[in-house]
């Protein structure tokens, strides 16, 4: 299986000033990958974070043996690949409608030494992955429009989920994203995702651990 399986807490929904401490807790419940979403102000309306973030958890993600893995809703993410790569991030995911070069940064994240995501908005058919398909290791499925945590689930998804399977393969991730929690994660295993993005399900819970273990129990049927 590959090392990018499983529940991947989404940093975006924690406390950023006991950032260290809110990952500390999510690694401890067994959490091996950690969600990085940057955001720009463009590609989508919000702004978030940069690679200093990045910086800032790789010693101690890494250290836990866990993968960073960087989501970012930036336009012409081409242009960025390397300053986040250099940052520490092991997986960097792009959008397909951000660039239209989308297999030239795909093979620059692959160049740059980390693995490589295609992220597909809520609007594009799960088609638009097979002109990559050779070049990916992840296929990021929005299950919300990008741009904000806590948003609910968008009940069509599990269609695209089972379409993006199918076209994928079994080899490549397929990684879902937004409105993720106990009541949604099982039917998005069950058509075929292994990547579980969760922020406000995770970080705005009364016990962060248990809520890690609660999805992953719940993605495992
Ligand atoms: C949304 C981001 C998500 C976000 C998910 O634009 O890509 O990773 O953090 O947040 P929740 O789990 O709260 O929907
Ligand atoms: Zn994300």
């Amino acid at each position: 299986m590959s090392r990018l399986a499983g529940v991947a807490p989404s940093v975006l929904a924690a406390d950023f000033a006991r950032l260290g401490e809110e990952v500390a807790r999510v690694l401890e419940a067994g959490a091996t990958v950690i969600h990085v979403d940057v955001m720009d102000g463009h590609f989508v309306p919000t702004l978030s974070m940069g690679p200093p973030v990045v910086t800032a958890l790789a010693e101690q993600v890494h250290g836990a043996g866990a993968l960073l893995d960087v989501h970012l809703m930036v336009d012409r993410p081409e242009r960025h690949v390397e300053a986040f790569a250099a940052a520490g991030a092991d997986h960097v995911s792009v959008h397909v409608e951000a660039t239209p070069h989308v297999l030239y940064a795909l093979q620059a994240i692959r160049t740059a030494g980390c693995t490589a995501g295609v992220a597909l908005n809520p609007g594009t058919p799960a088609e638009a992955v097979a002109a990559v398909a050779g070049a990916i290791d992840l296929v990021l499925c929005m299950t919300v429009n990008p741009g904000w945590g806590g948003q609910p689930f968008i009940a069509s998804s599990p269609e695209k989920i089972r379409r993006l399977r199918a076209l994928v393969g079994a080899d490549v991730v397929v990684q879902v994203d937004g409105g993720i929690d106990a009541g949604t994660v099982g039917a998005c295993a069950g058509a075929g995702a292994n990547s579980f993005v969760a922020g406000s399900a995770v970080f705005g819970a009364a016990d962060p651990a248990e809520a890690v273990r609660e999805i992953a129990r719940r993605a495992a049927g």
